[in-house]
């Protein structure tokens, strides 16, 4: 028997901050319940960044204030910046995520940061979470390939991984923020980062642009990588990012590991819910492959009943 796979849920994050409608913090709350309903106990929750820059994660505080605790869910927070740490640690978080690109211009477009500068301050935050006793993790934001400069040299990701987990970092999740990777290149990108730090400190993070996230996920899952984040029907988007197309869908995710014998502890029924659920919130049709099929299969059945 495997061991189970680690499914990360970042549809209240990355999912949901490039929506144009403002979700409220209950409706939020509404998508947790489903979404932990359906077996789901890994989340991020929310970003302490600026509301300015993004205005969907103005209530960080308020619904990390209101999130269900109990022995076996873990919420974790991206933060930017100090000032972010500060505001999720007093929230009350455990466990927080930096978001460090990889290359120059996608840390300008998104941090407002110089690469140089993004690396000091993140290392000086995952520093911080280690002194306090948080779990502090690294996003290595296009790691593969970036909208404004192209192909991301393996070396930089190499050094980038080495420098968070030094300065205290406990995971480092390797996101293809764009979804420009193949599974070849992530094959290759993860092999390197295994032989220096062990597949269990590795996590992956697939955009679904071109339909290669599960092949992706897939090439890192051949390898011991065990952690990957995902989003609920395929929520998301970079607001920073041009062409970020949605996350890979969690039911779909689920479907792949659990027909391929991997323990997810996810129910499928329950996700398709949750999927319900975050449509309400967003206002519009969500789904990956997995719900397009149900609900054809669905369909199917309604039609051999009504005739
Ligand atoms: N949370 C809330 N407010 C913050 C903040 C944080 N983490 N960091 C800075 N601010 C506020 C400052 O207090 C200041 O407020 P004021 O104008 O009322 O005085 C203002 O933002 C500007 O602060 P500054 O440090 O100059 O930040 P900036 O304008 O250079 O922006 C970030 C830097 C990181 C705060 C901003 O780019 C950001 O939040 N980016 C988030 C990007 C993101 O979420 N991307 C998607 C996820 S990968
Ligand atoms: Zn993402």
């Amino acid at each position: 028997m495997t061991a189970p796979i680690i499914i990360n849920e970042v549809g209240l994050r990355d999912g949901l901050q490039n929506q144009p409608r403002l979700v409220p913090t209950a409706e939020k709350l509404a998508l947790l319940d489903a979404l932990r309903a359906a077996g789901l106990r890994h989340f991020e929750a929310t970003s302490f960044v600026s509301p300015k820059a993004v205005p969907q994660m103005a209530d960080a505080a308020a619904l990390y204030a209101a999130l269900p605790q109990d022995e076996t869910t873990e919420y974790a927070a991206l933060v930017p910046n100090r000032q972010g740490y500060e505001r999720a640690r007093a929230a009350g978080a455990r466990s927080v995520a930096v978001v460090l690109s990889c290359t120059e211009t996608m840390n300008q477009r998104n941090i407002n940061m110089t690469l140089a500068y993004a690396r000091r301050v993140s290392a000086e935050v995952m520093q911080q979470a280690r002194a306090d006793g948080l779990v502090g993790r690294a996003y290595l934001a296009v790691a593969f390939h970036c909208p404004f400069e192209g192909p991301v040299d393996p070396a930089v990701v190499r050094e980038l991984a080495a420098e968070m987990i030094g300065a205290g970092a406990r995971e480092i999740i390797i996101a293809d923020t764009i979804g420009a990777a193949d599974p070849l290149h992530v094959a290759r990108l993860f092999d390197l980062l295994i032989g220096e730090h062990g597949a269990a400190a590795l996590s992956g993070h697939f955009h679904d642009t071109k339909g290669l996230a599960l092949a992706n996920c897939f090439a890192a899952l051949e390898r011991g990588v065990s952690k990957f984040d995902a989003s609920i029907g395929g929520l998301g988007g970079c607001p920073f990012a041009p062409g970020a197309a949605g996350n890979l869908a969690t039911e779909d995710l689920v479907n792949m590991l659990e027909t391929a014998g991997y323990e997810t502890g996810v129910d499928l029924d329950g996700l398709a819910a949750a999927v319900a659920v975050a449509e309400r919130c967003v206002g519009r049709e969500l789904g990956g492959r997995w719900i397009a099929w149900r609900r054809s299969q669905a369909a199917r059945r309604q039609n051999r009943a009504a005739s």
